[in-house]
């Protein structure tokens, strides 16, 4: 497939296994966990309408973090019940636009996001459902990076911060949910566990007092098989999941993006140069930090697959870098690979999850086009951006 796809399409192209995307949905359906629960997909992770679309029909929810993503997230059809807001730091608008949309949870990270909740919900007549994401202290042990539930990170309050009877005292705003996120490509299941459990703890004791948190929402995180790690054991993790939701009656929201996307995401690029540089073999292609950046902002060494080069030869070293005029805009160094030939297709794989999402027309790149394919047929999903798209909201 990628070699038709390569010969039909311009290189860079992103292009996505519906196949894949499929087993892992039915994966987590068949998780056997013993507690009312639903997956909801984090958009950050692949904000494309026909990739969302995908996980609207197998009745998976949506989790966004900004106004575009639920203005995406409503234009694919999503109920705005299936629908969480999260992020760190909202925006006026976002929280007004999520109030007047009626959502599942808009979870808050700062105390203040209640009293403009609070105030726009009594102006429009309503009473909002929120939820509070709590700051657990729990150290995912990731990458630094991709970390964000430990005491000193940005994301959530800690507990000791929040005055619960204060509140009370806000009456257009019902706390129904309470949240936890400790970080991306986590694979140690007890981080997760002892994360679940400090909120857990934490409704039981709110309840006590009067008030009603129904929704438990888990977060995402889980890892995926990359260069250098193993995923996360998901036996141990429901094992455990299951016994610490044994006789309580939260409906828990799980949050996956990574997972349901990264392996079936493929950035399919080209060698358009080879060079010596003092020791170093340099390979450079006509992709780059602006259409995957995770190498260059997290360090983290891509998985790659050559088509076409001859496997059987001594490998070489290689440090293959993109485009664009930034020397941090290297995909990997010293790769031992086959003797690589100019016009060589390369491709990174996992790419599904914060690939596209996080690219940029840095440089005045076109982003690339997107394909999704099945089986034998195949679909693009973006069209590759124009020269003229690049200058199309500036004034000159
Ligand atoms: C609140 C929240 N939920 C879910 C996710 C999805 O995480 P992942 O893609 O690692 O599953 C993120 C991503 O960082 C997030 O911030």
């Amino acid at each position: 497939m990628f070699k038709k796809l390569s010969q039909e399409f311009q290189t860079p192209f992103y292009c996505y296994d519906q196949a894949i995307i499929d087993n892992k949905i039915n994966f987590l359906n068949n998780l056997e966990l013993n507690f009312n629960y639903n997956f909801s997909f984090a958009i950050k992770a692949n904000p494309n309408l026909a990739i969302i679309n995908l996980f609207k029909q197998k009745d998976i929810g949506a989790v966004v973090v900004s106004s575009g993503e639920l203005y995406k997230a409503l234009r694919v059809g999503f109920k705005p019940s299936q629908i969480i807001f999260n992020g760190s730091s909202k925006n006026d608008f976002d929280l007004k636009y999520a109030v007047t949309q009626k959502i599942c949870s808009i979870n808050i990270e700062n105390i203040e996001e209640l009293k403009t909740i609070n105030d726009y919900s009594r102006e429009k007549g309503l009473i909002s459902d929120i939820g509070i994401r709590i700051n657990p202290g729990v150290n995912a042990e990731t990458l630094s990076k991709i970390s964000t539930g430990k005491s000193g990170d940005k994301f959530g309050i800690e507990i000791d911060q929040i005055d619960f009877d204060m509140i009370k005292n806000f009456n257009h705003i019902n706390l129904k949910t309470l949240s936890v996120h400790i970080g991306s490509q986590i694979t140690d299941h007890k981080k997760l566990i002892e994360s679940y459990q400090l909120i857990i703890n934490l409704a039981d004791k709110l309840n006590k007092k009067g008030f009603e948190i129904q929704y438990l929402d888990f977060g995402g995180g889980f890892a995926v098989i990359d260069n250098g790690n193993q995923g996360l054991d998901f036996n141990l993790w429901s094992s455990e999941l299951n016994s610490i939701m044994n006789h309580k009656n939260y409906k828990v929201i799980f949050e996956p993006g990574r997972f349901l996307i990264a392996d079936s995401g493929y950035l399919v690029s080209k060698v358009d140069f080879l060079k010596k540089s003092g020791n170093k073999n340099i390979a450079l292609l006509d992709s780059s930090m602006s259409e995957y950046v995770r190498c260059a902002l997290y360090g983290i060494d891509p998985i790659i697959e050559l088509i076409d080069t001859d496997q059987k030869s001594e490998k070489i070293k290689y440090d293959i870098g993109g485009g664009v005029c930034e020397s941090s805009d290297f995909f990997i160094r010293d790769a031992l690979l086959p003797p690589l030939k100019v016009g060589d297709i390369i491709i990174f794989k996992n790419v599904g999850a914060y690939g596209s999402s996080m690219s940029s027309n840095y440089n005045s790149r076109p982003r690339p086009l997107e394909v999704l394919f099945s089986k034998d047929e195949h679909r693009v999903i973006r069209s590759r951006d124009t020269l003229e798209d690049l200058c199309k909201n500036e004034i000159m």
